[in-house]
């Protein structure tokens, strides 16, 4: 009996984002976006990194679009950076910016690569953001007209549109937690941005379908499970909250219609007739990112009253300390499955770690490789089990700008050294090629 378990059709990607790739921040008529300010903040990002330049991609997509036919992906998931395209977010457009991703386009599918194109990675333009941003109802019309600015010059070649990336981080970390831009903490100016976003995911499928009829549309969640540190009345209260702003304010409006119980009730003064059938418009699947599960404590001194806690001493961890748990990966598959009868595709899976090129020039990455393994297993565990999986993109194509973290934490299949930017491909790269080739055969051959 075969145990291989990929549908026909199964898309094999990865996955990058503008801001951690491109550089040429200031260049082709880019105007700033909240994450240039945010790394001009003290203390914003480790060590006072920025994207200035990060992979320099701006300059060097060819050769990175080379190297992604080189690993054999049907697929790459990228990011447009919407102040390239509209430096201040609305208004003027910068054709510079715009025929990038022209140019980028046309040479993925010359070389046989799918482009899945995300509107929205995080880097809200600061003109907007100086406008109110996300705290203001208004973003929702901006967005929308960014939207439709992509589907008509893209929408002829680009068939797969992701509205948002990770709703929740950039709206909990932006505006209640400070650790992303712009590093608000307000509970209801969080609360606003939560529902504004949400408007602007409502807008924008309903912009793509209107001006791309054969597209195929998703939204990308972080979804995790949120397990108190230790299990007392106090983080078993503060981890039902976090789950709602972390798992569920997004995918529940969006796909069921409603806001979970807590929120529903916080975020009523700021939601209007006609809002909820708005925002649930229908998409064609769920885009899940996911890492591995959170460990949530009380803790009076935030904003919502819970913050992050510790995994268990002995739990096994990433080079990022993150915990490795891939039962945890598997049941979010089947739990996405049963609450919103979606097909899935994972936009992101990866490992964080800091690899070095050796003496000889290779870069060994076992660790990536080991957790690549099992959590590609604990995958199709979930579909064997009913989970309608229909692609895996690995994040990240290269090492890159991660955030808050900046330079340190490298999650590439493929080596940056940030000082000469040369591109080394790592050993877990030629594991993915393999893991890719197999996957095709037994897919062909059952
Ligand atoms: C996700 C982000 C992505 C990258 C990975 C490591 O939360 O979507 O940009 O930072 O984590």
């Amino acid at each position: 009996m075969t145990t291989n378990p990929y549908p026909p059709g199964f898309v094999w990607g990865v996955s990058t984002s503008a801001y951690q790739i491109e550089g040429a921040a200031a260049e082709g008529g880019r105007g700033p976006s909240v994450w240039d300010i945010r790394c001009r903040t003290q203390g914003g990002v480790v060590g006072g990194d920025t994207g200035d330049v990060a992979c320099d991609h701006y300059h060097r997509w060819e050769e990175d679009v080379a190297l992604m036919k080189g690993l054999g992906v049907d697929a790459y998931r990228f990011s447009v950076a919407w102040p390239r395209v509209l430096p201040r977010g609305r208004g003027a457009v910068n054709e510079t910016g715009l025929d990038f991703y022209d140019r980028l386009i046309d040479r993925l599918l010359d070389s046989g690569i799918e482009p899945w194109l995300c509107l929205y990675h995080w880097d809200l333009p600061q003109a907007l953001h100086d406008l109110g941003g996300w705290s203001s109802r208004d973003c929702a019309g901006w967005y929308a007209d960014y939207a439709a600015l992509c589907a008509k010059r893209y929408g002829d070649r680009v068939k797969r549109w992701i509205t948002f990336n990770e709703f929740s981080v950039f709206t909990l970390f932006g505006y209640a937690i400070p650790w992303a831009a712009p590093g608000i903490v307000d509970r209801a100016q969080h609360l606003r941005a939560i529902h504004h976003v949400n408007l602007a995911h409502g807008d924008g499928v309903a912009v793509l379908r209107a001006l791309v009829p054969d597209a195929s549309i998703g939204a990308i969640h972080n979804r995790q499970i949120v397990i108190p540190e230790t299990d007392t009345a106090e983080n078993r209260a503060a981890a039902a909250l976090l789950d709602e702003h972390w798992n569920l304010v997004f995918c529940d409006p969006q796909i069921l219609g409603h806001y979970p119980p807590q929120t529903a009730d916080h975020i009523e003064p700021y939601v209007q007739a006609g809002d909820m059938a708005r925002i649930a418009q229908a998409t064609d699947w769920f885009g899940l990112n996911h890492y591995g599960p959170i460990f949530a404590k009380a803790d009076p001194s935030r904003v919502w009253g819970y913050g992050w806690g510790d995994a268990p001493p002995d739990s096994p961890t990433h080079g990022v300390g993150w915990a490795i748990f891939p039962d945890a990966f598997r049941e979010e598959l089947l739990t996405i499955q049963r609450r919103y009868r979606l097909p899935i595709v994972v936009t992101e899976n990866g490992c964080g770690g800091s690899d070095v090129v050796e003496a000889d020039g290779a870069v060994n990455d076992p660790h990536r490789i080991n957790y690549l393994t099992i959590y590609n297993a604990a995958m199709r565990d979930a579909m064997a089990q009913g989970a309608d999986v229909r692609g895996y993109f690995l994040w990240s194509l290269l090492d890159n700008f991660e955030w808050g973290s900046g330079y340190g934490q490298r999650f590439g299949l493929i080596h940056v050294d940030f000082a000469t930017l040369k591109r080394t491909p790592k050993a877990s790269s030629r594991w993915y090629a393999d893991l890719m080739a197999q996957a095709r055969a037994a897919t062909s051959h059952p």
